[in-house]
């Protein structure tokens, strides 16, 4: 039901963009939607991270699967169970770059009636492989903002399509995208389990993100659009100065309306894991729990009385009473 929803949810889209150009609302949908995604996004991811930033960490509660830092003869497990911000630094790229825990990802079942563990690196592979192409993918449409377009853009794109299939080269990055994201998407309609717990908000930003695929790929060697055109109102949404040239086929304005409908999206949704991970306190504090102090700040402030004041407030009281006192 969540998947049929979301599916169709991506599918008015798409019609949307594409009545809007059958419109002539080129200039809704090619640039004041785009500008107000951005600022939606932009503003959005700000939000979100201030707010996160802000909140107390009342517990000091990382992660650790490996030996805590102990007596110097005990190895200290140091990627495991960082005791250092540097140890922190470690963990965490290799977290974000490589995605070492999904990588050690077990898979559990149940087999003669016991539990048992088995390797599961499907998932790891997948998940790598759509969130590396998706982020080439962009780098790569930096070529359509600057102009000249930077020789390290225009290398990744030939070192991309170094192939050499078809003409316009094939670009490996795009089609794995749409592979990786369409496995991500199998594997939640056909894995019992996985099928169970998934919600309209698993499913719907990833179909959204193959219809931009999707959309990106016909686009490049189906149903082709006037790149020189795409580029004079791409370079104009860049400079500020954006008006739409006649003639760019409806299928850019369907990919753009797409990205325009995620980046709006993004800030409200599960995609901020793309912040959030940082500031997972899990994941980005160190265990010295017992070399430094963790202090919680919703600690109520307590009021000491220390026995110096106090003496100081009846040192006369108790010299009368023949009580003893530290300070004459
Ligand atoms: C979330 C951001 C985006 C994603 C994931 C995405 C994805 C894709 C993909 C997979 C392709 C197929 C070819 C390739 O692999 O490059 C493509 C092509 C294309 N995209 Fe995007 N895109 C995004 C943003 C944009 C934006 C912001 C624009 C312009 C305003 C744009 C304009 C185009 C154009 C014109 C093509 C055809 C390229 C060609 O003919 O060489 N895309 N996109």
């Amino acid at each position: 039901m969540g998947m049929l929803f979301s599916l169709v949810s991506v599918l008015i889209l798409a019609a949307i963009a594409y009545i809007g150009v059958s419109l002539n609302l080129q200039g809704l949908f090619g640039v004041a939607v785009p500008y107000l995604a951005v600022l939606v996004f932009i503003a959005g991811f700000i939000l979100k991270v201030v707010k996160w930033g802000k909140a107390p960490v009342p517990f000091h509660i990382p992660t650790t699967c490996g030996q805590q830092k102990t007596l110097p003869w005990i190895r200290h497990s140091k990627l495991d169970n960082p005791s250092t911000t540097l140890g922190v630094i470690g963990r965490m790229a290799l977290e974000v770059f490589l995605f070492r825990s999904l990588f050690r990802n077990l898979k559990t079942e149940i087999n003669d009636g016991k539990v048992s563990y088995g390797s599961n690196k499907w998932l790891w592979l997948g998940g790598l492989a759509f969130h590396v192409s998706f982020f080439v993918v962009l780098i790569r449409h930096l070529r359509f903002f600057s102009e000249p377009v930077p020789l390290w853009v225009n290398t990744i794109g030939a070192v991309d399509g170094f192939m050499q299939v078809g003409v316009p080269h094939m670009l490996m990055t795009g089609v794995v995208l749409l592979v990786a994201g369409g496995y991500l998407l199998l594997r939640r309609m056909f894995n019992q389990q996985v099928k169970y717990i998934s919600l309209p908000a698993d499913y719907f930003p990833l179909f959204l993100i193959l219809g931009i695929a999707l959309s990106g790929i016909l686009m490049r060697y189906f149903i082709k659009v006037d790149i020189v055109k795409v580029k004079e109102l791409t370079m104009g949404l860049a400079s500020m100065n954006a008006k739409v040239p006649d003639g760019i086929g409806a299928i850019f304005f369907i990919h753009l309306f797409l990205i325009s409908v995620l980046f709006v999206y993004f800030p409200f949704s599960k995609l901020m894991h793309l912040g959030g991970i940082f500031l997972s306190p899990t994941r980005n504090l160190p265990n010295n729990s017992r070399a430094v102090r963790h202090v919680n700040p919703w600690n109520p402030e307590v009021k000491l009385h220390t026995y110096d004041e106090y003496e100081d407030e009846f040192r006369e009281l108790m010299k009368e009473e023949g009580i003893p006192v530290e300070k004459e």
